[in-house]
């Protein structure tokens, strides 16, 4: 394409949102001219399906529940008295509550004021705070941030090491919308356990943010913690980012979280538009409808030119991917959809697999994010007339250009700052992309059947290793062979999985090993 008509597509796919303090620019994009209509009806009836959505129409069917994450940014919305009043009362209480601890109000055990937050959770009880927490953080924060986001004891213990001696002023945040999730059970009891070692009631010192009921909500309730906010069935894990999950968090880091509200609502209404052009959720659900129709599948990769926004690809990650891949559509056949999200940030990438994406396969669509404020005040002229920024952003345009002269195909998203609004606007953003093409391809983006699936795999490897330790200690004086050890449990089955629960268990110092001249001919017996 010559310069001037490429200056004439980018006039025409370009969308200033000004009152978003944000653009779309799809032109880099290399979809027919017939596409728009091609899809119209589609990304209409996906709109009014959104709409819908919103009215409080079951949207997730299998689990039967309605969907409304949008009404926390606008309680108006809610489909009862009831949900709008509690939605106002939550961020009250937020706002009282953080206000209370950073007062020092409400005091810890030993009576410091709370300086320090351990947040515990996974997927979508962790994700979106951990964006949020680096994209808006700073030297300004009120309280100081960790993350529990696994169950593994060595990560956590390293992240117990680091809040060292200021346990004591260590506010635990428990976050789990089931209330049941191992990981973050886990963790919980590993900072309960840290707690007590340094003499302080975990109590005193833990918030839960939980469904009504829940196993988490019921011992939080026992042990009398020091509060409990409330997680609704009409809000999935992923989407939960403005609601408690999300803002209590945020708001005791002293992150403006109206401002997130605000950026959020914003966005919403942007992108309830019917008019394509002007609005950005209904372009990117296009556009990724257009990446699948070439014949390939394509992956989307995150680009965001800015540190603060490094954690968004592993948050849009998880709210794309697992809403989005899916074997099977709304009506039972089998789809396999999905879109592959993988990203960091420029210019850091462009030393890493940039390279790949210019001159190896043509299967990914860029998203790169373009953030126009470089930092508050005046940067330090690096070169003639020439600052550090500005080489990031001259690194991101090269990028898109280097790409795009190999007929790679780019989006970019420009905001002008990273700011509570901004990030709510893009939280926003992409929870409508996703409702609206999951729409067009007519699957259920708020289930997630496959984790389940995968947690239900893991218990029964964790029934697996009961019944193997206690065959061992019924057995103390023997030492089995991982063949006769299963066929004793009647295990069959499951010989690998015993092979590799054994040798954990071994150099973890449960079991003892006696090694054999092949690793599958060592013997194991119980350690007294
Ligand atoms: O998006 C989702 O629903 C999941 O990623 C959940 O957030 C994740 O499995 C954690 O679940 P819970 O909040 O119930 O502990």
């Amino acid at each position: 394409m010559d310069t001037s008509s490429r200056w004439t597509r980018f006039q025409t796919f370009y969308q200033n949102y000004k009152s978003l303090g944000m653009a779309l620019d799809i032109s880099r994009m290399n979809f027919s001219a017939d596409f728009f209509e091609k899809h119209q009806s589609s990304i209409q009836q996906a709109l009014t399906s959104m709409n819908q959505l919103e009215k409080g129409a079951i949207a997730n069917p299998d689990e039967n529940r309605m969907v409304g994450h949008y009404w926390l940014r606008n309680a108006d919305l809610a489909p009862t008295a009831e949900i709008a009043k509690v939605i106002r009362d939550t961020v009250e209480k937020i706002i009282e509550f953080s206000s209370s601890i950073h007062h020092g109000h409400i005091k810890s055990q030993r009576g410091k004021n709370f300086s320090q937050v351990l947040l515990i959770g996974i997927g979508g009880s962790a994700l979106g705070p951990q964006f949020v927490a680096n994209a808006l953080g700073g030297s300004d924060d009120l309280m100081s941030f960790y993350f529990f986001d696994n169950t593994d004891p060595d990560g956590m213990n390293r992240v117990l090491s680091r809040i060292g001696s200021r346990l004591d002023e260590t506010l635990t945040l428990v976050i789990s919308k089931s209330g049941g999730t191992k990981e973050t059970r886990n963790g919980m009891l590993i900072a309960k356990a840290a707690y007590a070692r340094a003499e302080l009631n975990f109590a005193r010192h833990a918030i839960a943010i939980t469904g009504e009921g829940s196993e988490l909500d019921n011992l939080a309730k026992e042990e009398d913690w020091l509060s409990r906010f409330p997680m609704w069935d009409w809000v999935g894990g992923r989407t939960s980012e403005i609601s408690a999950v999300g803002l209590l968090p945020a708001a005791l880091q002293g992150i403006d979280i109206e401002g997130m509200l605000q950026g959020a609502h914003d966005m919403d209404e942007a992108t309830r538009n019917v008019n394509l052009l002007q609005n950005p959720a209904a372009l990117i659900a296009l556009m990724w409808v257009h990446m699948g129709e070439v014949g390939t599948t394509k992956d989307l990769v995150f680009l965001p030119y800015k540190d603060r926004l490094e954690l968004v690809s592993r948050y849009l990650q998880q709210l794309i991917m697992e809403s989005i891949g899916k074997e099977k559509n709304l009506k039972g056949d089998i789809v396999h959809e999905g879109i592959v999200v993988y990203g960091n940030k420029g210019s850091t990438d462009q030393h890493a697999y940039v390279q790949q994406l210019r001159e190896g396969p043509a299967d990914f669509a860029v998203t790169f994010i373009e953030v126009l404020k470089d930092e508050p005040g005046t940067s330090l002229i690096v070169e003639e007339d020439v600052t550090s920024g500005d080489y990031l952003h001259s690194f991101f345009m090269g990028t898109r250009n280097a790409l795009y002269d190999n007929a790679r195909e780019s989006m970019t998203i420009t905001i002008d700052e990273v700011s509570p609004k901004t990030v709510g606007a893009l939280i926003a953003l992409f929870e409508r992309a996703v409702g609206l093409y999951s729409f067009m391809k007519g699957i259920n983006a708020y289930h997630q059947p496959g984790v389940e699936a995968g947690k239900k795999a893991a218990t029964e490897m964790i029934a697996i290793q009961r019944k193997a330790l206690a065959h061992l200690r019924n057995n103390p004086s023997r030492s089995f062979s991982v063949e006769e050890l299963a066929r004793e449990l009647d295990s069959e089955k499951s010989l690998e999985e015993l092979f590799k629960i054994l040798n954990h268990l071994a150099v973890n110092q449960r079991v003892y090993v006696e090694p054999a001249s092949t690793v599958f001919g060592s013997t194991y017996k119980i350690k007294n």
